[in-house]
């Protein structure tokens, strides 16, 4: 049974979230945040749903608070707020842990974490369907949020304090860094002079790899120099980095030393081919 829902911060995770929710038949009653316009654009959406100026107010009328802030705010927005007993108030930190809100649980509260697995450059909530939830509390905290992740058409893992930073990293790796490797890559067309952004170019070979392992997973998505054992190709490619792009090699080899063990593990090479890229890597 999840009780009456209110959001404190309405950015893209709050937007997305209590409007989904609020497709799916859950009572989204109330919102604040920092600037009482974005509760009302949130609250516009939502028929069910209150704009309020404090979040206070949305702490004494809705029992689920979900705190949708940045995560530098989360524990000072907490802080300040007189909870009531068997109030549940819930983070969406990936991050954080559930210590943050401290004060809701010292006043007789249940505290959690709901972490959507999914990147959300705009306040649309279509892809919260197949995502992941990190979910973290006590019952029937708990057994709500996982109610309520399989609502939204995804899945839950649970993940305790402890674990939730390095959890986070696998996250970071997979969404934020895939941007910085763009990056990169694009930073060679232009050096190259090949267009003004080899984005466009680009995007198809990821989409094509993401596709991949999609489809056939983990080691055998694996394509490439490393993959196919092609030394002297390395060994180019680190010379064209020494004379021209140096800023790179760190990383080109680090991530290539890391893609050796997939490589063993599809197969595609053996040891003695794995040492040798270990060595021209200098690893
Ligand atoms: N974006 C993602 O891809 C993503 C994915 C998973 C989890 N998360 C997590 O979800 C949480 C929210 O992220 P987000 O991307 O939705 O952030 P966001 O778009 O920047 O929105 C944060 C909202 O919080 C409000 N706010 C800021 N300080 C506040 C305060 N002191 N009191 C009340 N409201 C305050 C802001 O208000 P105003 O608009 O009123 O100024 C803003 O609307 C974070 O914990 C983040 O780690 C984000």
């Amino acid at each position: 049974m999840v009780p009456d829902i209110g959001f404190i911060g309405a950015g893209k995770v709050g937007e997305a979230l209590a409007s989904k929710l609020s497709e799916k038949g859950y009572e989204v009653v109330a919102v604040a945040s920092r600037s009482f316009s974005s509760a009302e654009r949130l609250a516009a959406n939502i028929s069910s749903c209150r704009p309020y100026s404090t979040p206070q107010e949305v702490a004494d009328v809705a029992t689920l608070v979900f705190i949708t802030t940045p995560d530098d705010a989360v524990s000072s927005v907490q802080e300040g707020i007189d909870w009531h007993p068997g109030q549940w108030v819930v983070h969406t930190s990936g991050a954080l842990p559930v210590s943050v809100l401290e004060r809701a649980r010292s006043r007789g509260g249940l505290t959690g974490g709901f972490h959507p697995l999914q990147t959300f450059a705009d306040a649309t909530g279509e892809s919260l369907s197949g995502s992941t939830f990190a979910l973290e509390g006590e019952d029937p905290l708990l057994s709500s949020l996982k109610e309520i992740a399989l609502a939204l058409g995804g899945s839950y893992v649970v993940v305790s304090s402890e674990d939730r930073a390095l959890y986070h990293i696998s996250g970071v790796l997979a969404s934020n860094y895939v941007v910085t490797l763009m990056g990169l890559a694009d930073e060679i067309w232009r050096r190259l002079g090949l267009s003004a952004s080899g984005v466009d170019s680009l995007l198809p070979l990821m989409r094509g790899t993401v596709e991949n392992l999609a489809r056939i997973g983990l080691p055998d998505a694996l394509t490439g120099p490393i993959a196919r054992g092609d030394a002297g190709t390395i060994q180019k490619h680190l010379q064209a980095l020494k004379v021209r792009m140096p800023e790179l090699t760190s990383i080109y080899s680090e991530l290539g030393l890391n893609t050796i063990p997939i490589s063993l593990e599809k197969g595609v090479i053996d040891e003695a081919k794995a040492q040798e890229l270990e060595k021209i890597l200098g690893g």
